[in-house]
């Protein structure tokens, strides 16, 4: 890859000369010459002065890269070849640092490039100015409005295939920092007329190919759109195909646009809903139709068409049929209702095509302008764009080329103003020495249509608010009347015409003569076109509309906001805003850009030099150059220019006190700049050569950059220092602190080792202290135990000495006692061998009876009566009387543990008594039987119910009442029997029955025998021959045979008042019947535990065995 050139300046390799200032000699044929040589070596931009000229290349070119961007990035506009970025830049560049707002006019015929150089322009802005997020959304959206607008607004015609039908004027906003925030769009005059007609070789909106050929079958459905161009009556069939251009992908763009512009689905669908409207409304056709009255009336001839517009739009079918078959024209409160012929039918229709179209347009303008608007409030920075309809000649010009070129006009005229007219009367205003320089001043022709009087629009107007019957010839005729004698009008009819024999000019056509050349208009529909009339049933009929759009499109219609007032005609409303525009751009910095076409092919390389003499002619370029050429290339007022450059100078730098103008004289002859170089105005400074300008401006740069490293020096210095500051102000605050620090250490230490020694210190004087004290102390010990053994030896000295005495003294009373005895003795001894004998015995015998019962009462024994203690006997001769005492202390106790008894237990005792009289050592059973208590009735008799006729039986009180063993006489075997005594008789019953078996009185009892063992038979004799002894006598057994035997006694005896016999004997004889059988007991052997058994031995003999 070739090293990059590098230039400084436009006039390295310069091809031709870049600036058509520096042009010598300077002529027509030169200024064509050098363009066309630029042309041909593909430099297709060139300067006059700042200005720049564009030729349309028809053909890619590589010089808008990003790399060109880069290139011309912050560069004098003088210092690369001419570019439209160039220009861009310093637009951009003037906005952003000297806060000037800025408009960029693109000049030029139709064709000639304007548009694409407003979308050059935008881009280079875009690329430049400020990044992120945010900005890269705003800088999109307001690209992405360009083909949404041009799909909308631009069409092919023969001069252009991409041509613009609407003016554009688009401000761009920018923050302080030269970001941008948003946008304003406007919009002049669409050029409606195009929806309905198109002349020969031209195309309808590129919208409405767009969709045809781009959208979905789908899509298209909906739509109620057919793909087939041919279909539709408003699409000319001349060149439905562009070369070059693919419409079904301009649609996606379209879309994509649209999205990102911030349309929303339901609106791209709306929009695209109404667009299919408009077309298929050129569907509708009228057939004529006579009434009987012979009025004109017209009939759809094909209803489908309508019915698919109005299920498209929410129209209800019947109205929309109405109002293309009727008028209704109010008047004084008047309504009349007039039928349409189908002429009319035909206009209402074409008139509800154009109108719903253009409205959309406007619409889409103000959609676009709520997304793209800024969002802040803050001052904003302006750059605007204008891409305006270029100057048109077709060969029929009609109404729309009129109002263009009448735009046209007022450009050049601001041109021409602001370059041409104001430069030079600048110069004479601030008393520079000038020459003036003739050049075509187009106010004139402007004056020829705008006046508010005579000018052709106002005639227009005038002519279309008349009553009476107005058509496009009494317009003309109008026209010829009133502008016949201008100098840039031309009329066949006029009077006194001089063009009565102009065969070029037809008679209902007037001509004017532009400044950018003789345009011939058709005065067919200037009337109609002005008026714009919408028949008002239709636009009430829109209203009616469900569909949302189209209802906003028509507030007219409302019936609530008639308005019976004549809405301003087209070309007044025209004029108004290209006068607001003026005055707009008036208030901004212009920069130029004119476009010239080379060719009328649309072809590359072509150049036609006839045809772009004539562009440079009517653009007054030359003129541009001379008046360029003659003057400054810059001018500033004095004190921005001190301000912008004082600091190239010692004297001015950094202040000037004197006045502004000798600052300024001072700094140039300070910088040595050639005196014809510059003048001084009244107010201003003049620069010649732009040269000069770049001069000083990059002398300022280097200023600049020298005062920013000086700024930097003071600054780093100034930084340095204060950091050095702040670091000694540190280092002494640390410093103190340190030493605060340390010093507190060093006496925290100090401190500590000061108590320390005064620790050992005091411990030394306490240990001193304590020595002294307990030698002291030991002293004292020493001197207490000495002074105590001396003490003792003192006090047992004493004590021997006290004892001595005392027993000295006890063998005095001893001796002086014996001595006394001895006395007493010897003096009493005849008197004691008489009485004292005596007395003495008797004293010692009554101390020794004391003596024996105060011990004897300290002795006793316990009261029970069987404790069998006594204490011994202390003298032989109490012998008897302790006897004595002991009996009587038995009895005592006796009779004490007697009386404790009740009457009851002395019974029971009783009988214990008389069963121990009785058995005592004489029954061996005896003993067991002192433990067990006498219980008498073992049977409850009374109590157990089993025993209720026994009881009844017995009415006796029973005493005993047990069961006994009754032996068998027989056998010995014995037999349970219930054994009852009572008061007056024994019992014998059966255990189980309670039969009485017998039935003895106790009289009749005479013996009682039993055996001396420990067995319980006993036998009951009975008394011979009483009624009970039949069956002999009984031998029983019983458990309680003592119990028995001892209460049978004592009953028998209360009753009887004799003893009963009780014999205890092993061997005794038992009375059975008449037989006498003897018991004898025997000890056996303990076969059958300790139950006695009893045998039959023989006739006489009965053995009892007893374990
Ligand atoms: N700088 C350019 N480079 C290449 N082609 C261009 C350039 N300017 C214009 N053209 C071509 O010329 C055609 C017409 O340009 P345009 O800007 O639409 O003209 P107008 O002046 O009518 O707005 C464009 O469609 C394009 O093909
Ligand atoms: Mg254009």
């Amino acid at each position: 890859m070739a090293k990059m050139e590098v230039k400084t300046s436009l006039l390295d390799n310069m091809i031709g000369v870049g600036d058509m200032v520096l042009l010598e000699p300077l002529n027509e044929d030169s200024f064509i010459n050098n363009l066309k040589k630029r042309f041909d070596h593909n430099e297709v931009y060139t300067y006059i002065g700042s200005v720049v000229i564009s030729i349309n290349p028809y053909r890619s070119l590589p010089i808008y890269t990003p790399e060109k961007v880069e290139e011309y990035r912050n560069r004098n506009f003088y210092e690369l070849s001419p570019h439209i970025f160039a220009l861009s830049d310093e637009a951009y560049r003037s906005l952003r640092d000297q806060d000037k707002d800025q408009c960029i006019l693109i000049t030029g015929e139709s064709g000639a490039g304007k548009t694409e150089a407003s979308k050059l322009v935008m881009s280079y802005v875009a690329a430049v100015c400020g990044k992120g997020a945010e900005v890269n959304q705003v800088k999109e959206q307001l690209l992405q409005s360009n083909p949404v607008l041009e799909a909308f607004g631009n069409a092919k015609t023969v001069r252009n295939d991409n041509s613009s039908r609407f003016g554009k004027y688009m401000d761009i906003e920018f923050d302080f920092k030269g970001d941008p925030l948003g946008g304003v769009i406007s919009n002049y005059l669409l050029e409606k007329s195009r929806v309905v007609k198109q002349p020969r070789g031209e195309r309808n909106f590129h919208i409405f190919y767009q969709i045809l050929s781009g959208a979905s079958e789908d899509f298209l459905c909906k739509l109620k759109l057919e793909r087939d161009f041919s279909r539709y009556n408003y699409l000319g069939l001349d060149s439905a195909k562009v070369n070059g251009v693919d419409d079904a992908a301009n649609f996606r763009t379209v879309r994509n646009a649209m999205q990102i512009v911030g349309f929303m689905d339901h609106e791209t669908q709306s929009v695209f809903e109404v667009v299919a409207a408009v077309l298929k409304l050129g569907n509708i056709e009228f057939k004529p139709e006579s009434r009987v009255n012979g009025l004109d009336e017209s009939k759809i001839k094909d209803k489908n068409e309508l019915k698919e517009i109005c299920e498209l739009t929410g129209i209800d079918q019947s109205v929309l049929e109405r109002a293309f078959s009727f008028r209704t024209v109010e008047a004084k409160q008047e309504k009349v209702s007039t039928t349409l012929n189908v002429a009319q039918a035909y206009y209402a229709r074409d008139a509800l095509a154009k109108n719903l179209y253009s409205r959309l347009f406007s619409w889409l303008v103000t959609r676009i302008n709520e997304s793209i608007k800024a969002q802040t409030k803050v001052r904003k920075k302006v750059m605007g764009v204008l891409d305006i309809y270029g100057f048109e000649i077709f060969e029929d010009n009609s109404f729309e080329q009129f109002i263009i070129n009448y735009c046209n006009e007022k450009l050049q005229q601001i041109f021409i103003e602001l370059t041409l007219k104001e430069e030079q009367e600048e110069y004479i205003r601030e008393g520079i020495e000038w020459t003036h320089i003739e050049y075509f001043n187009n106010a004139i022709i402007c004056d020829l249509i705008e006046n508010n009087q005579t000018g052709i629009l106002a005639m227009l107007d005038e002519e279309c608010l008349r009553p009476g019957t107005v058509t496009d010839d009494t317009f003309l005729e109008k026209l010829n009347q009133v502008c016949a004698t201008h100098q840039h009008f031309e009329s066949r009819m006029s009077k006194c015409s001089r063009f009565l024999n102009d065969t070029s000019l037809p008679h209902s056509c007037f001509r004017i003569q532009h400044y950018a050349g003789k345009v011939m208009y058709q005065v067919e529909g200037f009337v109609d076109k002005n008026n714009d009339l919408l028949y008002r049933d239709l636009s009430q009929a829109m209203w009616k509309a469900s569909h949302s759009l189209i209802k906003a499109l028509f507030p007219e219609g409302n019936p609530a906001k008639i308005n019976l007032k004549r809405p301003p005609t087209a070309g007044s409303q025209f004029k108004a805003s290209v006068a607001t525009l003026m005055k707009n751009l008036q208030t901004k910095n212009p920069n130029y850009i004119r476009c010239i076409k080379p060719n009328d092919k649309k072809a590359a390389h072509i150049f036609n030099d006839a045809l772009v003499c004539h562009q440079i002619r009517y653009l007054g370029l030359l003129e541009n150059v001379r008046v360029r050429r003659a003057g400054y290339a810059f001018r500033q007022g004095y004190e921005p220019c001190l301000e912008r450059y004082k600091m190239l100078c010692k004297q001015t730098w950094p202040h000037w006190r004197g006045p502004a103008r000798a600052g300024v004289e001072v700094l140039f002859n300070e910088l040595e700049i050639p005196e014809e170089e510059f003048s001084f105005g009244r107010s201003k400074i003049f620069i010649r050569n732009p040269r000069t300008l770049f001069k000083l401006e990059d002398l300022r740069k280097q200023r600049l950059e020298d005062l920013a490293t000086l700024i930097e020096k003071i600054y780093r210095g100034w930084k340095c220092r204060t950091r050095f500051l702040l670091m000694k102000k540190s280092q002494i605050v640390i410093a103190s602190w340190y030493r605060r620090y340390a010093q507190q250490k060093k006496y925290q230490k100090i401190k500590s080792s000061a108590v320390i020694v005064q620790s050992y210190i005091r411990g030394w004087k306490a240990r001193k202290l304590l020595r002294e004290l307990k030698h002291q102390k030991r002293c004292n010990e020493a001197a207490t135990i000495i002074a105590a053994y001396w003490h003792g030896t003192q006090a047992r000295r004493e004590l021997k000495r006290l004892k001595e005495e005392a027993r000295r003294k006890h063998a005095v009373a001893v001796i002086w006692a014996y001595w006394l005895g001895l006395k007493v003795r010897r003096e009493y001894r005849k008197f004691f061998r008489a009485n004292a004998g005596r007395k003495i015995y008797e004293f010692t015998l009554q101390r020794i009876m004391q003596k024996y019962f105060l011990e004897m009462k300290n002795k006793m024994p316990s009261l029970s009566p069987i404790d069998k203690n006594w204490p011994a006997r202390p003298y032989l001769f109490l012998d008897s009387t302790h006897k004595e005492l002991k009996r009587i202390f038995h009895l005592w106790r006796c009779k004490k543990y007697r009386d404790q008894f009740t009457d009851q237990q002395k019974l029971i005792y009783e009988e214990k008594l008389e069963a121990s009289e009785l058995f005592k050592d004489k029954k061996a059973l005896y003993p067991a039987s002192v433990g067990q208590p006498f219980q008498g009735a073992y049977l409850e008799i009374s109590k157990n119910p089993k025993y209720k006729k026994l009881k009844d039986a017995v009415d006796e009180k029973i005493i005993i009442a047990e069961v006994v063993n009754k032996i068998n006489r027989a056998n010995g075997k014995a037999t349970s029997r219930i054994f009852l005594l009572t008061k007056n008789n024994v019992l014998l019953a059966d255990q189980k029955s309670g039969n009485i078996k017998s039935e003895v009185p106790l009289g009749d009892v005479t013996k009682v025998s039993m055996s001396s063992q420990n067995d319980g038979f006993f036998a009951v004799h009975l008394k011979e021959g009483s009624g009970a002894a039949g069956k002999g006598d009984f031998l029983l057994s019983s458990d309680h045979l003592i119990e028995m035997a001892t209460k049978l006694y004592r009953t028998t005896l209360s009753q009887t008042k004799q003893k009963l016999n009780i014999e205890i004997s092993d061997e005794f004889l038992v009375q059975f019947r008449q037989d006498k059988v003897c018991v004898k007991f025997i000890q056996g052997s303990q076969k059958n535990g300790n139950i006695p058994t009893c045998k039959r031995k023989n006739n006489r003999l009965l053995e009892v065995a007893v374990p």
